[in-house]
């Protein structure tokens, strides 16, 4: 299994600054075991596709209809994504959770929407401050994965990959410590199987203030597959720097 490394651009970035990253970017042929790619805004697709395309990074979206083609103003379908090269589309991040409502069934749309374009969905659970510090952050993942399953089944399920993002981790510069993500990860994977999906297609990775000094740490947790890296992820240098520590 490669080790997974993607970016996390966010709602940052204009066309002058990604020449800058995704050149530097296409100079670092990931290692042999390594998974690399970014996920940009989309009006930034074709660019990233341009700057990439031929090199074995990939990219992708953070975001994707429910709904196919047709009179949905203002979306990007899935087919959309798939004829810019998309790779993966993230879905269910919790800034979109939190911003703009999304829903477990908005987001298990989106993830079969994805999967009958060929494009990977990343889809992010994690838990807030409030639920971590009072314990019902199990309770809370649990019921965030069985909203997929119970809506998607477990073979749609078992093509995503999941990213544990606790709440609290993202953006505060505050990562998790190993141990924390050990157990989140290793309870996840428990629920997942419970829930019938093969462990040997869960993939799993970390997201929350992923930078280089601590990137080492976070892929030597057991059975972490990856991680998915915002601000680090532009910054020129870094993002490499963490995918070399994959
Ligand atoms: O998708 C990425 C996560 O939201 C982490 O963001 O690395 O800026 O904390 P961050």
């Amino acid at each position: 299994m490669k080790k997974i490394v993607l970016g996390n651009w966010k709602s940052v970035g204009d066309t002058a600054s990604n020449v800058v990253l995704l050149t530097a970017l296409a100079q670092h042929a990931p290692a042999a075991g390594v998974e690399l790619g970014v996920c940009v805004p989309y009006p930034y697709l074709p660019q990233a596709k341009a700057i990439l395309e031929g090199t074995e990074i990939g990219w992708g979206a953070q975001n994707v209809s429910p709904f196919g083609a047709g009179a949905y103003t203002g979306e990007v379908h899935a087919g959309m994504l798939a004829e810019f090269g998309c790779r993966y589309a993230l879905v269910g991040h919790s800034e979109r959770r939190q911003y703009f409502g999304e829903t477990d069934e908005l987001i298990a749309g989106k993830i079969d929407r994805l999967l009958a374009a060929n494009v990977r969905p990343v889809v992010c659970v994690g838990e807030t401050l409030a639920e971590r510090e009072s314990g019902a952050w199990r309770e809370m993942l649990e019921g965030q994965v069985r909203a997929l399953v119970t809506r998607l089944g477990v073979d749609k399920c078992a093509r995503a990959w999941f990213a544990y993002e606790p709440v609290w981790a993202i953006g505060t510069g505050r990562s998790a410590e190993p141990r924390d993500i050990a157990e989140a990860h290793a309870f996840l994977r428990r629920q997942l199987v419970a829930l019938g999906v093969p462990q040997r297609d869960l993939v799993l990775l970390y997201g929350g203030s992923v930078k280089a000094d601590n990137a080492q740490s976070i892929f030597a947790v057991p059975g972490c597959d990856g991680v998915l890296v915002g601000a680090a992820s532009r910054v020129v240098g870094e993002f490499a720097a963490i995918a070399a520590a994959a």
